[in-house]
């Protein structure tokens, strides 16, 4: 099989919106997140990637089927998604113009363990770090251990990103979705969500 990964950035990023937010709402419905999305939402989220010169959505194909995606922005930019995270870069003396977010990555259950995540962030670390950023960052949200809507067999993504060199801040973030609940309801619930740096320099 052929494994393809391509970098489309700012502009180019408009061909993938679609496609993309259909892809969150519905991998992000299952557990931990448990969110309901909304594809209007969803899709102006996405439109603010064709927007800034310097956000990206990252593919990855094998033998030429869309298997997988990432995306990313500066930190700097003022998607609602970061403002927790740019207080808590601050908080600790960093510059935020010197981090970049990874905003998901997303791979189809039938292309998962087979490296198209690694082969992902590194065409982006690649890219970012020939723009001169110095981190990169992420979030992860922490949800109950003992949800009746976690699958079984669930393997948590930090053991991922551990492996990938992120290190977990101590602080936790805060953001709201609406939620599925135990009983199918939907709330909106604050969630909390970890978040993790990664130094791009050498
Ligand atoms: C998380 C997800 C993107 C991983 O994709 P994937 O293509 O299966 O991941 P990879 O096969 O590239 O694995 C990534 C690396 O982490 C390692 N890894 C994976 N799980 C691990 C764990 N629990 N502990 C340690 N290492 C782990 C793999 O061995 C691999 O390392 P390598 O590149 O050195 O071989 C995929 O499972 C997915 O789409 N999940 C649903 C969406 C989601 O939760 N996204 C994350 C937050 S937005």
């Amino acid at each position: 099989l052929s494994t393809t990964i391509d970098i489309f950035v700012g502009k180019e990023t408009a061909k993938y919106i679609d496609i993309v937010s259909e892809w969150r709402i519905k991998l992000f419905r299952e557990y931990p997140y448990l969110y309901v999305g909304d594809i209007e939402y969803e899709k102006k989220y996405m439109q603010g990637h064709a927007t800034d010169k310097q956000a990206m959505i990252a593919i990855a194909k094998v033998d030429g089927m869309l298997a997988g995606f990432s995306t990313g922005f500066p930190l700097i930019s003022d998607s609602e998604i970061v403002a927790d995270v740019k207080k808590l870069v601050s908080q600790a003396g960093d510059d935020i113009a010197d981090y970049y977010y990874y905003g998901e990555i997303m791979v189809l259950p039938e292309f998962r363990g087979r490296g198209l995540a690694s082969m992902l962030y590194t065409a982006q670390d690649n890219l970012i770090k020939s723009w001169e950023f110095k981190h990169v960052c992420i979030s992860t949200v922490v949800q109950e251990e003992n949800h009746p809507l976690k699958p079984a067999g669930y393997k948590s993504t930090e053991g991922m990103f551990e492996h990938m060199g992120f290190v977990k801040n101590k602080l936790m973030i805060n953001y709201p979705w609406p939620t599925i609940q135990h009983d199918q309801s939907i709330k909106e619930v604050n969630h909390q969500l970890a978040c993790w740096t990664k130094s791009l320099m050498e």
